[in-house]
């Protein structure tokens, strides 16, 4: 079947996405579970920064290496021959990641290196603050045959103050503005998935996130005219989506012009 557009699918992705036609999807936008858990660690419990201890977020390394080899074929299936897939993770996960989409073959045009300048401090101190994730951008296509990947270089300058954009990209933690609607441990910022959206997919186009959370890619998505499908399996993170999506409202990037990208963006 095609999935339906400007949609949020509540279950797991990897059943959805099993039921729908191939090459349905432009891009996708892939946030999974980090797999950090069940890793036993420091308490935070004396601390306000958000830690990770959800049921969604457990799996021993041979699960988590068999899970992403199940959504990542899916993904890879729905999206069309070269449409762009960007997938976040930490340096928990972000390697086992890499070796599957090398395993499949698939074509890895960067890799960008996301730098939480208020990343929370290391209390040990014993080791570096850990302060970066990691994007991996593939084109859904084999090394040899990968070609015509949507790349907006005019807008990536103008994103970047006229200059040619680099992989090392400095954004903050989400504003308590963006995370008023509810709490999710791992909500990304607006910045941080405009700059993807904007540069690497077009007007009208249909972007999957396959594990929306508090739903940053269907919010941005809509602000820049772009079509939009979700998954998620949580109801709770689904109804702060659908509140964020009542009230989207975007305040960057500021020093473009409306009328540059023609955004349709409403409060
Ligand atoms: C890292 S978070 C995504 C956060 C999101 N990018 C945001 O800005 O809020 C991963 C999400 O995947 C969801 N999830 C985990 N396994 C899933 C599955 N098999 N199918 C659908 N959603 C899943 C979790 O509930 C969690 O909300």
């Amino acid at each position: 079947m095609i999935p339906e557009t400007n949609k949020i699918y509540e279950g797991n992705c990897i059943e959805i996405m099993r039921k729908w036609d191939d090459n349905s999807i432009d891009h996708c936008i892939a946030d999974p579970p980090y797999n950090i858990s069940n890793r036993k660690g420091l308490s935070w419990a004396f601390s306000k920064h958000i830690t990770i201890e959800e049921k969604w977020d457990s799996f021993t390394r041979e699960e988590y290496i068999e899970f992403t080899r199940e959504w990542l074929s899916e993904v890879h299936r729905v999206v069309k021959p070269n449409g762009n897939i960007f997938i976040f993770g930490s340096y928990h996960n972000i390697y086992d990641i890499g070796y599957i989409v090398n395993e499949m073959d698939l074509k890895i045009v960067n890799s960008i290196v996301w730098f939480k300048p208020n990343a929370q401090p290391n209390i040990t101190c014993r080791m570096f603050t850990e302060s970066t994730e990691y994007i991996i951008w593939v084109c859904n296509e084999n090394k040899n045959k990968a070609k015509n990947w949507t790349f907006n270089y005019e807008i990536s300058k103008m994103l970047n103050g006229n200059k040619q954009m680099r992989n090392v990209w400095t954004i903050p933690y989400p504003s308590k503005k963006e995370r008023s609607y509810g709490k999710h441990p791992s909500q990304k910022p607006i910045e941080l998935i405009s700059r993807i959206i904007l540069i690497a997919t077009n007007k009208n186009d249909i972007i999957l996130d396959c594990f929306s959370g508090s739903g940053t890619t269907g919010v941005v998505a809509q602000s820049y005219g772009r079509k939009w499908i979700m998954i998620e399996k949580n109801p709770e993170y689904n109804e702060i989506a659908r509140e964020r999506l009542k009230n989207v409202h975007l305040e960057y990037p500021k020093q473009l012009v409306d009328t540059e990208l023609d955004l349709v963006y409403k409060e």
